[in-house]
């Protein structure tokens, strides 16, 4: 008799670059009663075993977004939370990280961030740039269109003549420099929509939208979106 494959015997194709909109941590709080930013910690908690997964899937490049130039909308304590934590994290991520061959990148803008923080950042990113494991890159304070105005401004202070702009040269003034384009964006916690993350990069990306809530995102959710993937047929235009 044959048993029926498991959904990791049913991915085929794998992609290169997976960017995750990691969302719906204030409402997993709210539902347990609980202050917003033990949705945060519980969120922190649950990107372990996230990334083990997709490095166990060989999975090369992994970029997150953990804060965006909008969310400084919303309350002080919140973002003042959210900013402790990843001060308290970091260094201590950064180590297992390093151990396991990570090479870690920011993308967005270091201004704006405590000193403390912005020294931590700048340390993780310098201590594992030779590793030649999965790259990942976390987007903090970070804003799509503020990455693509960012790089206008360095093209003009830089005198490049307009002729010389083409996608290629564009794409080495951005953030995102050096990163392959994104084939597969995961979006969790019900929302349909962008949110100005990687507007540039994910042109001709694969979505992947689940109402599951990001602390509750697991290994099992991680293989249903790569299966979703592997099914999908991209055609970049073309037949
Ligand atoms: C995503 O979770 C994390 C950040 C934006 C920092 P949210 O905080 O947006 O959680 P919801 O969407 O309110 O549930
Ligand atoms: C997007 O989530 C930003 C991050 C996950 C870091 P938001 O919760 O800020 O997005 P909107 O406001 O619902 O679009
Ligand atoms: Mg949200």
């Amino acid at each position: 008799m044959k048993l029926a494959l498991s959904t990791a015997e049913k991915i085929v194709r794998l992609p290169n670059h997976i960017a995750i909109i990691m969302d719906g941590n204030g409402r997993w709080a709210q539902q347990r009663g609980l202050p917003r930013l033990e949705g945060h910690k519980a969120g922190v908690e649950c990107l372990h075993s996230v990334i083990e997964c997709l490095s166990e899937y060989q999975i090369k490049y992994v970029t997150l977004y953990g804060l965006s130039t909008e969310n400084w909308k919303r309350p002080e304590d919140e973002i003042i939370g959210l900013l402790q934590l990843l001060e308290e994290v970091i260094d201590e991520e950064t180590v297992e990280l390093h151990k396991r061959g990570v090479r870690l990148r920011h993308l967005g803008r270091l201004d704006g961030l405590s000193p403390p923080l912005e020294q931590a950042v700048t340390r993780a990113v310098e201590l594992t740039k030779n590793n030649t494991g999965m790259t990942l890159s976390f987007a903090f304070n970070y804003g799509g269109r503020t990455e693509i105005l960012d790089a206008v401004r360095r093209l003009i202070a830089e005198g490049i003549p307009p002729q010389k702009i083409d996608e290629k040269l564009f794409n080495s003034y951005l953030y995102t420099a050096a990163l392959p384009d994104v084939d597969l964006v995961i979006r969790s916690g019900g929302e349909l929509r962008i949110s100005n993350f990687l507007v540039w990069q994910t042109a001709y990306s694969e979505y992947y939208f689940t109402e599951v809530l990001w602390p509750d995102f697991d290994r099992k959710e991680v293989e249903e979106a790569l299966l979703s993937y592997s099914q999908r047929q991209r055609r970049f235009g073309g037949l």
